[in-house]
């Protein structure tokens, strides 16, 4: 542990600077990525993933605006069981719907999206 420390009190501190700047760098493009998925229009996320099937309920998935058909599943399983059915994936579904950053509120919001 003494050694670390010494080693790194004896790094030249611009070469500190040099790696905390690429890590934030790093951290904020990551952070900014994030953001912006999540920020993303739900709309468009629905258009880019759940679309391909649940517009035209390809492979008999239930329709996006099927309301009757999304608020019986909803009471059925409850949300947290459908975002995880999601997530795993299911017999004809990809895991993650074949969204490759959607966290489980964005998976909250698009089945909210599609059951209206
Ligand atoms: C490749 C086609 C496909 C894509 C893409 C897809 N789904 Fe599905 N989804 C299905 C099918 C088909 C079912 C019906 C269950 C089955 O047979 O797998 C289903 C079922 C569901 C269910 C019901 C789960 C349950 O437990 O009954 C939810 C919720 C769902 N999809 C949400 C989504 C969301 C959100 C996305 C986009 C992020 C998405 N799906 C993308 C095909 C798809």
């Amino acid at each position: 542990m003494f050694s670390i420390t010494k080693i790194f009190s004896q790094t030249p501190r611009t070469l500190i600077g040099n790696a905390a700047g690429l890590l934030l760098t790093g951290l904020l493009a990551s952070s900014a990525m994030m953001t912006s998925a999540q920020a993303a229009d739900i709309a468009t996320t629905y258009d880019n993933s759940c679309a391909a099937c649940h517009d035209s309920g390809a492979l008999n998935a239930i329709k996006k605006g099927d309301s009757a058909k999304w608020q019986q599943l909803i009471q059925q399983k409850g949300m947290p069981t459908l975002i995880n059915s999601v997530k795993r994936g299911m017999s004809q579904m990809p895991a993650g719907g074949l969204c490759g950053n959607c966290d489980d509120d964005d998976y909250r919001q698009l089945i909210d999206y599609m059951s209206k």
